[in-house]
């Protein structure tokens, strides 16, 4: 499954209900905040010629009103990158980092090879500083997430990056890094 050989990047958002993962891919793809958003997006597809890695790419987003525990499942199977988001605001959100979604991913990737993971702490403009502290722990428990990345769908910092490190994750997995700065 090198580089040369895929077809396209499919990545997954999950994370804790009103962390803001509709939020992050509306903010993408219209390029400013939505006051207004449903519960799910709907998928969108990004052409290869506008990626930074040249392949095709499809935005997944998850809701827990509208979707099932076997939906959940289903999508992880499809998923090759998941982005699993908290807000930097609500630290439940960042618990259920730990204590939910990354056993669950952790379980699936069993059958598998892991699959790759991005920490993702939306809602960034809500907070003075970042909590690398916090997070720091957890990277290191976990070889399979790639990236941490702080950013703002309201302010739209780091939102590409986001979707970019998903992207890198898949097709040149690294070392693990953590992204507290602007990288603009
Ligand atoms: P579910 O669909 O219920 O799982 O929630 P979600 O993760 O899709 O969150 P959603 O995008 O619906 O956002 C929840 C709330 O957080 C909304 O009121 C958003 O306006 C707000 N929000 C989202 N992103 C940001 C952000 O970067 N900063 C701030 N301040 N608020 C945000
Ligand atoms: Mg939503």
């Amino acid at each position: 499954m090198g580089p040369f050989g895929r077809q396209d990047v499919r990545i997954l958002l999950l994370g804790e209900r009103g962390v803001g993962k509709t939020s992050l891919i509306l903010s993408l793809v219209s390029e400013e905040f939505p006051d207004v958003v449903p519960p799910r997006a709907e998928e969108i597809t990004i052409p290869a010629d506008v990626t930074p890695e040249q392949v095709p790419t499809h935005i997944v987003d998850f809701s827990e009103s509208e979707q099932s525990e076997q939906d959940l499942a289903r999508e992880v199977q499809r998923a090759d990158v998941v982005c699993l988001v908290y807000a930097v605001d609500d630290n439940h959100s960042l618990q259920q980092i730990t204590e939910r979604w990354l056993p669950l991913l952790h379980q699936s990737g069993e059958i598998v090879s892991a699959i790759p993971i991005i920490l993702v702490g939306n809602k960034s403009d809500l907070l003075e500083q970042g909590n690398m502290e916090s997070v720091l722990p957890i990277m290191n428990h976990y070889a399979e997430i790639e990236t941490c990345v702080e950013c703002s769908a309201r302010t739209l910092r780091n939102i590409s990056e986001m979707f970019y490190y998903a992207q890198k994750a898949v097709l040149h997995p690294t070392a693990p890094l953590y992204i507290a700065e602007d990288r603009e």
